[in-house]
């Protein structure tokens, strides 16, 4: 890679002090506006939103849980793709989740365990994908434009096409689909990723909490030892199951409606081959999925080769003619693993600008190598290959009897499971820094059944009792969670080895037990807990210079006493730039056992400070820019989600700006400018 002057050298900001208010709260300098909430509609035939319940009609207003989101630039007008634009562009964005209680006028309702089908199809279309055309005035205020053509909903209802090796297996088969081949939308879509050529990246994470399964299941599937019964189990979805939010219980108008139906993953049908009832459901979620921004008309894409678990984000390579891309991804869920994805086909750099966007998605994802991640404790790594017929994933494996690649791909789990890959503390979202191509990863937190204190490694190295939660099991083990860096052996994404080290520790600065629990030297200015969101900074900021800043974002409940969660900047250096050391773990009894691990350079104040606070009860996730850096949109997801309709924790947006409000609260995107016009965050 050429080298790139750095800049700048220290944070000219003024760091943000911890909060409780009920506000979005950024440095001095800095400006904030409301862009786009829970229920703004999308075309123009649809009402404002009332926000008291009795708002409908969602697959044509915004959807609520702002999660990950990419800016895609538009010409000065019509459709076509501009990467340049600052001014005009599509937002995307996940809507991960509801707060359910928010949605309707009393709150959920159920009349002996049935749901109402209006307040289940409400939900339902809460959930999914936006496609949001934003715009900059001359003022230089930025509004999202109601009657945009372009303007799009992707729900759980959304036709979708299944592409890759799993197309078409029996594993994908059910009553809506007899070829597998075919699916409807996506669900609890988390963090995101983009292409070089155009294209959205959305990712399937806890998905698996929607289904319901009945008591006596696993015998109608053939027994608890049953292929699909051991899988269901690794995947979240045990016998008894009852599915958030009660879908599958909802009797439809239309008798020969299976929209809610779907959500039972019950093996009660006639036809063993699945076709008869949704048994195979749960296999058409945990993907990756890819949308085409700029064309409405263009189902979205599962793309099958990138492996299947609780997708959190997928973060590409830096595109390099020549050389194949990779892909990184997170499954977070506590002890699950790190992916990578590397295509077969070396990036043509021509195929940026093809006009059809999804058969170059076909080119570059439906073929290719999936890796898990081992970490070694001297500071090296190994990527290893899931691929049928290698090693232990074979017909004759003993545990698991892996079918063909299909199979490898839809229970990847299970398969990384048998290779050894290293149990990992909630891997979050992963990202790229331009200027070294070294890739870092969030590992948001773990509790002290799945790391307890002899279970720790030189990457997953802490367990101690939060003191804040002395009473809480919960905020044992590692409570305040660490990011990850990794760099690939050679400085290619092809790498099957890389080297590591652990960038950042979460901890409370006042924390004092055991004594090393405060591990980057954290102050009042920077503490932090639970990273999640993570993001570089576009690479065109500034006379061209790259900007290395690292956007961090939290999703905490062992820090909230002290604060709301927040977004911090960072200075990155390089993997390797601290030393091994030994760190000092302690139970809750008292007792202690040391760890030695890969620890880089301590961060100070002034190379990371706190830059934003959000208000109560949500979490701060999802982030991107214009190309020059001068408009940073972030999401605020779940405000006021500890609350209920008697007793609202948050009214934001509506108290944004210091106002009173009873308002309910709304998930909203946020526009973050500086008052001088400059680069945000330099
Ligand atoms: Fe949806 Fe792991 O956060
Ligand atoms: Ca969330
Ligand atoms: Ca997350
Ligand atoms: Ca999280």
């Amino acid at each position: 890679q050429t080298t790139v002057t750095v800049s700048p050298a220290v944070l000219g900001f003024t760091s943000v002090a911890k909060s409780l208010d009920d506000v979005v709260k950024v440095p001095e300098g800095y400006s904030v506006s409301v862009l786009y909430r829970l229920g703004d509609p999308l075309n123009a035939a649809t009402s404002a939103y009332a926000n008291n319940g009795t708002d409908t009609g969602f697959s044509a207003r915004g959807g609520d849980h702002h999660d990950g989101m990419h800016y895609f630039g538009l010409a000065a007008t019509g459709s076509a793709r501009d990467d340049a634009s600052n001014t005009r562009g599509l937002l995307v964005m996940n809507h991960e989740n509801i707060t359910q209680v928010y949605l309707h006028a009393n709150g959920p309702t159920s009349t002996g365990g049935v749901r109402p089908e209006g307040e289940a199809l409400k939900e339902m279309e809460a959930h999914g994908v936006a496609v949001v055309e934003v715009a900059r005035a001359g003022s230089g205020a930025w509004s999202y434009v109601q009657g945009s053509a372009l303007n799009r909903r992707i729900t759980p209802l959304t036709p979708a096409v299944f592409s890759g090796p799993v197309r078409g297996n029996a594993l994908l088969r059910t009553r809506f689909s007899p070829a597998g081949t075919d699916g409807r939308g996506t669900i609890n879509n988390c963090a995101n990723g983009f292409t070089a050529w155009g294209s959205y990246l959305t990712c399937e994470e806890n998905w698996a909490g929607y289904f319901r399964r009945a008591t006596g299941d696993d015998t109608a599937r053939g027994g608890a030892a049953a292929r699909s019964v051991v899988a269901l189990k690794r995947y979240g979805i045990p016998e008894g199951a009852g599915g958030s939010y009660g879908w599958a219980s909802v009797i439809p108008s239309d008798a020969t409606s299976t929209i809610y139906a779907r959500w039972n993953a019950s093996a009660t049908g006639a036809a063993a081959d699945g076709t008869a009832d949704f048994r195979n459901e749960p296999n058409q979620f945990g993907w990756v999925v890819e949308i085409d921004p700029y064309d409405p008309t263009k189902p979205p894409r599962k793309r099958t080769a990138l492996g299947r678990f609780g997708h959190e984000g997928c973060w590409p390579s830096a595109f390099v003619a020549g050389r194949r891309p990779a892909f990184y991804m997170g499954d977070d869920s506590r002890g699950e693993y790190l992916y990578k994805f590397v295509s077969a086909q070396p990036w043509a750099a021509a195929d940026a600008s093809a006009s059809d966007r999804l058969a170059i998605g076909d080119k570059y994802f439906d073929a290719g190598t999936l890796y898990v991640a081992k970490f070694n404790a001297d500071g090296t790594g190994t990527w290893m290959p899931l691929v049928f017929g290698t090693g232990p994933l074979t017909a004759a494996n003993a545990t698991y009897a892996f079918a063909d690649q299909a199979d490898v791909l839809t229970n990847v789990r299970l398969a990384a499971d048998a290779l050894g890959a290293t149990k990992m503390d909630r891997p979050e979202w992963t990202t790229i820094n331009p200027v070294t191509g070294e890739m870092y990863l969030t590992l948001t937190n773990n509790n002290a059944s799945v790391r307890p204190l002899d279970g720790t490694d030189a990457a997953n190295p802490r367990h101690y009792n939060d003191p804040k939660g002395a009473a809480n099991t919960a905020q044992r083990g590692n409570p305040n969670g660490h990011i990850v860096r990794l760099r690939e052996t050679g400085d290619t994404s092809e790498a099957t080895g890389f080297s590591w080290d652990i960038y950042l520790f979460g901890a409370d600065s006042a924390d004092s037990d055991p004594a090393n629990v405060n591990l980057s030297g954290l102050d009042a200015s920077n503490d932090f807990s639970s990273p999640d969101g993570l993001w570089f900074g576009r690479p065109s900021n500034e006379s061209g210079q790259v900007s290395p800043l690292l956007w961090i974002q939290t999703d905490d409940g062992a820090f909230t006493d002290r604060t709301n969660n927040q977004m911090l900047v960072a200075l990155p250096g390089k993997v390797g730039d601290g030393g091994a050391r030994t760190i000092t773990n302690k139970g809750a009894d008292g007792a202690t056992r040391t760890q030695a691990t890969i620890v880089g350079k301590t961060a100070t104040g002034a190379t990371l400070k706190r830059f934003l606070v959000g208000p109560k009860g949500c979490e701060i996730t999802g982030i991107d820019s214009t190309p020059d850096g001068r408009t940073l949109f972030v999401n605020i997801q779940h405000p006021g989600e500890d609350g209920g309709l008697t007793a609202l924790q948050s009214s934001w947006p509506a108290t944004q700006g210091g106002t009173s409000s009873t308002a309910r609260p709304r998930s909203a995107t946020i526009v973050i400018t500086k008052n001088d016009g400059g680069v945000v965050g330099l």
